[in-house]
């Protein structure tokens, strides 16, 4: 019997949160593999803020996903039959840019296999040594330039690319400060991954407690946030800081113009360096970036956590959790289990 494949089709550009109605899961028999292509079973899809972006029809760094074609996004996949030299059943594979489906099929080349790391679990691939893990490496070393003893504030500080900043500033031997949405996340950041002070943006006043954590101004802003919480820290930058404009996550469900940033001068007063960057830019260092986390990880010197939903058919529906902020650390849905843990 031929075996089905499940796929997520985009029929409606969200306005405003996406709607469980814009997309719709698909059941489709899967074509045999030409010569040069595997098929993989995906097992952790990853869910982005970035996802919110490619279902709109807006000019950014990717084309919109079209309507009526699968949704866009990629994580590991486990090779069920291959057509390519030096991938074979068994394998597991980072699928790149792929749909949100139960199975992939690609060409083999560039894909890359994962290595098996000692006393590293297979999410680190979707966390610290995958994309998110490379936006905060490529965003923090070589746009921020830390160096020992700055200060390094860091917006959405306890999500995937966020808890790794904090964490890569202190091994930079910065000072770091982060902004997150609850005590929860907050007591996290400075506990377990040792950030030196966390700010619950909900309840407390982000500007007083920048002044109260940043005695010394602040050096590099990691920007992943936008709106009211990116002015109160352009307003306490120091001379020649640094600004990864890495994400603007609370504006991506906005149905009205964004306004600011209001204290866009200091930029100027302050001769700040801003450099918006896609991680994609980066892919040709990828190889230094994995390599450096890779360590830290089996150093035990970065700390990270996975929020996992189970079911493709919850993918949609999940995305939202990240526009709630009820994710702790990289957001994904696992389609199917992980080999020897079913
Ligand atoms: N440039 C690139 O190549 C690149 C690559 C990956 C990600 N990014 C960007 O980096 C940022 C973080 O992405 P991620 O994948 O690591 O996601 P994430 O931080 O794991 O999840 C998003 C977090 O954003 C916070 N958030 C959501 N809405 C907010 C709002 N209105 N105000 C303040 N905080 C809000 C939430 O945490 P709280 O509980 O703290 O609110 C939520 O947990 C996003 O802006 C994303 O677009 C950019």
């Amino acid at each position: 019997m031929t075996e089905m494949n499940k796929t997520w089709i985009l029929r409606a550009r969200p306005v405003g949160e996406v709607k469980e109605t814009d997309l719709e899961l698909v059941e489709a028999p899967l074509a045999p593999l030409n010569e040069g292509e595997v098929r993989a079973r995906t097992i952790y899809l990853s869910l982005d803020p970035t996802n919110r972006i490619w279902m709109s029809d807006m000019d950014a760094y990717l084309p919109p996903v079209g309507l009526g074609d699968p949704m866009r996004g990629g994580g590991l996949g486990l090779v069920t039959e291959s057509r390519f030299d030096g991938l074979e059943p068994g394998d597991i594979v980072n699928t790149g840019l792929a749909h949100w489906s139960l199975y992939n099929t690609l060409p083999g080349a560039g894909l890359a296999k994962m290595p098996q790391l000692p006393g590293v679990p297979l999410t680190a691939f979707m966390g610290p040594i995958g994309a998110t893990g490379m936006t905060a490496y490529f965003g923090l070393m070589d746009i921020g330039k830390p160096k020992e003893g700055e200060t390094v504030v860091v917006s959405a500080a306890a999500g995937a690319v966020g808890s790794m900043v904090g964490q890569i500033a202190k091994i930079q031997g910065c000072r770091v400060v982060g902004i997150a949405g609850s005590d929860d996340k907050c007591k996290w950041l400075v506990e377990t991954a040792g950030f030196d002070a966390a700010i619950n943006y909900k309840k407390e006043d982000v500007g007083a407690m920048l002044d109260k954590h940043c005695p010394d101004g602040i050096d590099i802003n990691f920007e992943n946030v936008g709106g009211e919480i990116m002015d109160a820290v352009i307003a306490r930058l120091n001379d020649f800081s640094r600004m990864p404009l890495c994400g603007l996550i609370s504006t991506y469900n906005a149905t009205d113009p964004v306004p600011g940033p209001y204290n866009f001068a200091n930029l100027l007063m302050r001769r700040t360096l801003v450099k918006g960057f896609i991680v994609i830019d980066y892919y040709p260092r990828f190889a230094e970036g994995i390599q450096q986390m890779a360590q830290w990880l089996m150093e035990r010197k970065l700390k990270f956590e996975t929020d996992v939903v189970r079911g493709l058919e919850n993918a949609p529906s999940s995305l939202s959790r990240l526009f709630e902020g009820k994710n702790l650390g990289k957001l994904v849905v696992q389609v199917s289990d992980e080999p020897n843990k079913s």
